[in-house]
């Protein structure tokens, strides 16, 4: 096993056995491309989504908030292109009808490798697209149900809605939706962990501007420059990411220009996000399919007209594995999660010395139960105060307090830091104001 592929392993396996990631549905076996959120997974995705919802929507003026069903009118997915051109080249491997991604040419050139090991010799049939909608049934009565599709992107839900946005808040051109929320794909090959997943959460900005090519590729231009911004802010290594321009040939069907912003996993060079100049694409053909005005009108100048759309769009598991992958080191003998102390599922634990010396433990309860009105707060008291230290570090603890001896005589407590280990002495009163202001030092809210 190479080292890289050992990094992605340690990931795989810390997120197991701390509670961060599971295989979905494992007792029955699992199922492919879906994986389910543990405790500290689930406050580590909360937390994950709420920096992108402050940087995106609640720090700027002209972003509004928005949630769209899962579940449309199928002819939102006429419309929108997706039953036509959302598709991938499937081929199926005419030895063992694997089915793979004909694009893929690492995947394929494995599964030849495998074959041509056990004296076998793959061949392909041909490309087929195969569309990635999931379909489902929708509808009381058998015989009756109506087909219709988990969506396979969000945005959909925010231009079908556009005329209700503009009549609900008359926003000023250029303004931004915003939406976070469940999609769905038929992924022909899921896999690397939750790197391409069949069921998985997008983060995404719908920013309207004038049908004008200067103003779009400015907006283009500055939103690119922005979404860099949060990854660095988060406290990403800057050196494993970039950005990468699509070629026309690899634009999806609504795209007029597209650029990824890629990290650099251990499995290479990976997309983490997509800002897509999309045109009037998406209004232009729900206008014309649903047969509604999706114009805006704009008082200032008296023009109206189709706006042109630029799209900034995340996905959370994927990006949240690149976060584990960039935070994971190994120093000496331990593990250490360098989360930015905003993302961490625990801001701080507390522990009691010794937990079989009741005034330490009562003492230490008080600070416990005081914390948690206003962090997320660990307790433990298994062990020894390095073992606990150290099990904190694995799960990216920012910050623990211990009370010993001495607090019990002078109201202080040792306050223990993850990145530099280092210890200081901080009174009990002045702890949430201390915790406070180390939080506030980290810039991503
Ligand atoms: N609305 C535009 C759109 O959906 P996309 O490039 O298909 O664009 C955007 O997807 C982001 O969603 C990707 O950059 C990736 O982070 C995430 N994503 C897409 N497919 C995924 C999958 N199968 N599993 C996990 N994340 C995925």
């Amino acid at each position: 096993m190479s080292e890289h592929e050992h990094r992605m392993e340690k990931i795989v396996s810390l997120a197991k056995r701390r509670g961060f990631i599971f295989p979905g549905s494992e007792i029955y076996g699992g199922l492919a491309g879906i994986w389910d959120y543990g405790p500290l997974g689930s406050e580590l995705k909360f937390n994950y989504k709420q920096a992108w919802w402050d940087f995106m929507v609640r720090r700027r003026e002209n972003i509004f908030g928005f949630e769209a069903s899962i579940v449309m009118n199928p002819k939102v997915w006429e419309a929108s292109g997706h039953t036509a051109a959302f598709s991938d080249p499937l081929v199926e491997c005419k030895v063992c009808h694997e089915r793979l991604r004909a694009d893929q040419d690492e995947e394929i050139k494995a599964h030849e490798v495998a074959h041509r090991a056990a004296g076998e010799e793959a061949s392909w049939t041909e490309p087929k697209q195969f569309n990635l909608l999931v379909e489902a049934k929708l509808g009381a009565v058998e015989g009756a149900k109506t087909s219709v599709y988990l969506r396979g992107e969000i945005t959909q839900g925010v231009h079908v809605n556009f005329k209700n946005i503009l009549d609900s808040l008359h926003p000023k051109i250029p303004f931004g939706v915003a939406q976070i929320g469940k999609a769905f794909r038929n992924e022909i090959t899921p896999g690397n962990f939750t790197y391409r997943m069949r069921e998985f959460e997008q983060m995404e900005l719908q920013w309207y501007v004038r049908p004008d090519e200067t103003e779009a590729m400015a907006a283009f231009d500055f939103w690119k420059q922005e979404r860099m911004k949060w990854y660095l802010l988060l406290g990403f290594n800057p050196n494993k990411l970039r950005f990468r321009e699509h070629g026309p040939d690899e634009r999806a069907h609504y795209a007029r220009a597209a650029c990824d912003i890629e990290y650099e996993t251990p499995f290479g060079w990976k997309e983490a996000e997509g800002i897509h100049h999309r045109g009037d694409w998406d209004l232009a053909r729900h206008a014309k399919f649903s047969g509604q005005d999706l114009s805006y009108f704009d008082a200032e100048t008296n023009e109206r007209f189709i706006p042109w759309v630029i799209e900034t769009s995340v996905g959370v598991e994927r990006t949240l594995m690149y976060l584990l992958l960039d935070a994971y080191h190994e120093e000496d003998d331990r593990v250490v999660l360098k989360l930015h102390p905003k993302l961490a599922p625990y801001t701080v634990a507390v522990f009691p010395l010794l937990r079989n010396k009741p005034d330490l433990v009562k003492k230490a309860e008080g600070i416990y139960r005081g914390l948690k009105k206003h962090f997320p707060v660990a307790w433990d008291d298994r062990g020894n105060i390095g073992k606990r230290y150290y099990s904190q570090d694995e799960i990216g603890t920012p910050w623990c307090v211990t009370v010993d001896f001495q607090t019990l005589e002078d109201d202080t407590v040792t306050v223990r830091d993850r990145d530099s280990m280092k210890q200081e002495r901080v009174p009990v009163l002045e702890l949430d104001q201390c915790l406070h202001e180390k939080l506030t030092a980290f810039p991503a809210r």
